[in-house]
């Protein structure tokens, strides 16, 4: 059944998000008392509270998943496919956790968590499909540090689809998509190509920032990557 997002008022006052928090926690310059927690290990079994799959652990890997519109679709649409969102803001998690509960949609959860900090708790060629989508684009050269899409974040991409997975970009900024297909290139673990058809796209799901750009008439690029 759709979501009736009305129920879920947003929050008020969206706590500021220090640039810091993007930065890998190693890489703090600062000693900083709010930032997204480091994971080693997830129970999956209390994360996720259906029962279909036997492992539990997830599937589709939401990366920067925002205000949650496609995780917590995607998750109903597929009901036997565990959805895991990762976010550094943490009042969206926080928003995201709320409709679930509310929808009980058991296969899908959200962390907060800055995914610059690798993904070790999530196993090797577990992950369907990785979701990359709309990422912020941190156009000046300094701020470059604050962009998760490194030859770091790409070897664990690499490490955590399994070999016939997919990895899905979108993003409506020229600057971002260059730097990702350079950063593809560069790495040289995957093939990617640009998706022009809703047939080759193959998800149905929008997402909040896609819908926005749709609805103000901004051009936007789908690319799908696969291991070599
Ligand atoms: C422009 S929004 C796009 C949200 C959503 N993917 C969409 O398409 O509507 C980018 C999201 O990525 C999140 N983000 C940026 N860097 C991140 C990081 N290192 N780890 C986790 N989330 C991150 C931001 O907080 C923001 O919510």
């Amino acid at each position: 059944m759709a979501i009736d997002y009305t129920k879920y008022p947003l929050p008020r006052t969206r706590r500021h998000v220090s640039a810091n928090q993007y930065v890998p926690h190693s890489q703090l310059r600062v000693n900083l008392d709010y930032y997204p927690p480091l994971i080693e290990r997830c129970a999956w079994d209390e994360l996720f509270s259906h029962a279909q799959t036997p492992l539990q652990a997830p599937s589709y890997l939401d990366i920067g998943c925002g205000m949650g519109k496609f995780l917590l679709e995607t998750a109903q649409n597929e009901p036997s496919v565990n959805v895991l969102g990762l976010e550094v803001r943490k009042y969206a998690v926080e928003w995201i956790q709320g409709v679930i509960e509310g929808e009980s949609i058991g296969n899908a959860a959200c962390l907060w968590y800055n995914v610059t900090n690798g993904m070790q708790f999530i196993e090797s060629a577990s992950i369907e499909r990785i979701f990359y989508f709309f990422p912020d684009p941190w156009f000046k050269r300094r701020h470059f540090v604050r962009r998760a899409f490194t030859a770091a974040f790409l070897d664990e991409c690499a490490r955590v689809l399994k070999p016939d997975g997919t990895f899905y970009l979108m993003t409506d900024v020229p600057a971002v998509d260059e730097y990702q297909r350079t950063t593809l290139a560069k790495h040289g673990k995957f093939s990617f190509a640009y998706s022009e058809s809703d047939d080759d796209w193959g998800l149905s799901v929008k997402t909040d920032q896609e819908v926005f750009s749709i609805r103000k008439n901004i051009p936007y690029t789908r690319m799908k990557c696969r291991l070599l």
